[in-house]
């Protein structure tokens, strides 16, 4: 089936609707149940995208250290308000309802489902990004943690004993003393017998090695920092070249201690709320195929039940923009979570990867969406391995679509992020090509926000905005027909 998409302009929330939420500018509450069905209204109304401004519509949440969402860096991660407005009512699903990211990274949308008392599945194949995930959603005892913290930093050893992890081009990134440093309190790190508190120590050290290896603080893939790298009159300049001299004489274990106390902090404020919130699960590693891979609760590799999900909130990645596994490289060796020689296999798991043969850019591959294939033709005759890049990446994003519909309840809902870019300097538009895909697979667009988002999360070069998102799009779909609400 060909899908055609039409273009039309955004328009700002009406006067009308920002008085009905009666939610701009405040820091009162906000009544997100008016507010989403104002908002989704005017869509219908007008039938194309409403601009929006989350951080001025949820204003309560700007700037928050909001429990353990702060715990741990992570490339691309959801703006909190997003999920919030979509979980903090019973709009979409209520409490006690399955909610899936399938696209999870580091856990935003679990940790809220999980804070609104609903139960929450998440999937990704980045080892880093399921361990962040389930040490964010997994309440701790605090009194536990820092006795732990207390032993960890009384047996920290001058030497290591053990074999060093297997991390890529170690001393490149590292000077001889963290690495010495690293070692001895990854060792006692690793002797942890709980799983638990072993994982929360691990997410620790795992900020630890980015904060005291030499890679570019400001960029979510390692770049390495040399003294002068940024021209003189650079506003990080001073900043970058006092840091590099830091690190010389970098004290490891006083970092990581700093880090893991801010960490148990956040825990204390989150396991206060352990009687009301709802679980939290790590189902598998790929969306395309949803099986009980982790999960504790069903049988290892029998396909997540079809329609036992209320709700998906998500933001997949985009095509050829983030480079998870390269961002995450130096932790995931250091935690022993992938071995170099891994790298490359979990690497060829991401959607939207980059690493393509010469044989896979000259097959001319089809996507279904006409407009789609139409600009992969013509970013072809410029350049085969973007086309490449971005075909597979729609071919491979239509077939996680199609299990989002199995998954999901016929009352269901899904909210998925996305964004337009370019690629090989032509128009990309991902978001209209995703809802083209959507609406084949059987979902009716309920409505369709577009925020200015102003993110470094996907800067990946220090002179160049080439991946930097501006234009965030949240397309909101139902599975069957568009509910009366929504009227
Ligand atoms: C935009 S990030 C999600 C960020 C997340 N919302 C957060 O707040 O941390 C997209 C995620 O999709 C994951 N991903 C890539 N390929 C995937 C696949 N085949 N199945 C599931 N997840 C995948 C990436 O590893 C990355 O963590």
């Amino acid at each position: 089936m060909k899908c055609k998409i039409s273009h039309q302009p955004d328009v700002t929330l009406e006067a009308s609707a920002i008085r009905e939420s009666k939610a701009h500018v405040t820091s009162a509450p906000t009544d997100t149940q008016a507010l989403l069905t104002a908002l989704v209204r005017q869509f219908q109304r007008q039938q194309y995208p409403v601009s929006v401004n989350f951080r001025q519509l949820l204003p309560a949440l700007n700037g928050t250290d909001r429990y353990t969402h702060l715990l741990h860096p992570y490339p691309a991660k959801l703006l909190v308000h997003i999920p919030y407005l979509f979980l903090s009512n019973e709009l979409l699903s209520v409490p006690g309802d399955a909610v899936l990211d399938p696209f999870c990274g580091s856990g935003t949308v679990l940790l809220e489902a999980q804070l609104a008392g609903r139960r929450a599945y998440g999937v990704d194949p980045n080892p880093l990004a399921r361990l962040i995930a389930q040490v964010k959603t997994s309440p701790l005892d605090s009194d536990a943690l820092t006795k732990t913290l207390e032993n960890i930093l009384e047996r920290v050893a001058e030497e290591p004993s053990g074999s060093c992890p297997d991390v890529v081009n170690l001393e490149h990134w590292f000077y001889p003393a963290a690495i010495k440093q690293l070692r001895c309190l990854e060792e006692v790190v690793n002797r942890l017998r709980i799983p638990e508190i072993r994982n929360f120590f691990m997410a620790c050290l795992s900020v630890c090695v980015r904060r005291v290896s030499l890679a570019d603080p400001r960029l979510s893939v390692p770049v390495r920092l040399k003294l002068g790298i940024y021209p003189e009159n650079h506003p990080f300049r001073e900043q970058s070249d006092k840091h590099l001299r830091q690190l010389r004489r970098v004290n490891v274990r006083g970092v990581f201690a700093r880090i893991a106390r801010i960490n148990i902090a956040r825990m204390h404020r989150f396991q206060g709320l352990s009687n009301s919130l709802g679980s939290a699960e790590i189902l598998c590693s790929d969306a395309r195929r949803l099986v009980h891979e982790y999960s504790p609760n069903g049988q290892h590799g029998t396909r997540f039940d079809a329609g036992s999900i209320q709700l998906i909130i998500t933001s997949p990645p985009y095509p050829g923009a983030q480079k998870y596994v390269r961002a995450s490289s130096l932790s995931l060796g250091w935690l022993r979570l992938c071995r170099v020689a891994d790298l490359r296999g979990l690497q060829a798991k991401i959607i939207g990867r980059e690493e393509f043969t010469s044989d896979e850019c000259n097959e001319v591959l089809i996507t279904e969406i006409a407009e789609a294939d139409e600009v992969l033709a013509a970013i072809r005759g410029r350049s085969p391995i973007r086309a490449a890049i971005a075909a597979t990446y729609l071919r491979e994003m239509h077939v996680a679509i199609r299990e989002m519909h199995r998954v999901l309840r016929d009352s269901g809902y899904v909210v998925l992020v996305a964004a337009n870019n370019r690629i090989s300097g032509m128009e990309f538009r991902t978001a209209d090509f995703l809802r083209a895909m959507a609406e084949q697979c059987g979902f009716t667009t309920v409505a369709i926000f577009v925020d200015a988002i102003k993110s470094r999360g996907l800067m990946t070069k220090r002179n160049s905005t080439a991946s930097v998102i501006s234009r965030e799009t949240v397309l909101i779909f139902a599975k069957g027909k568009l509910p009366k609400w929504t009227l």
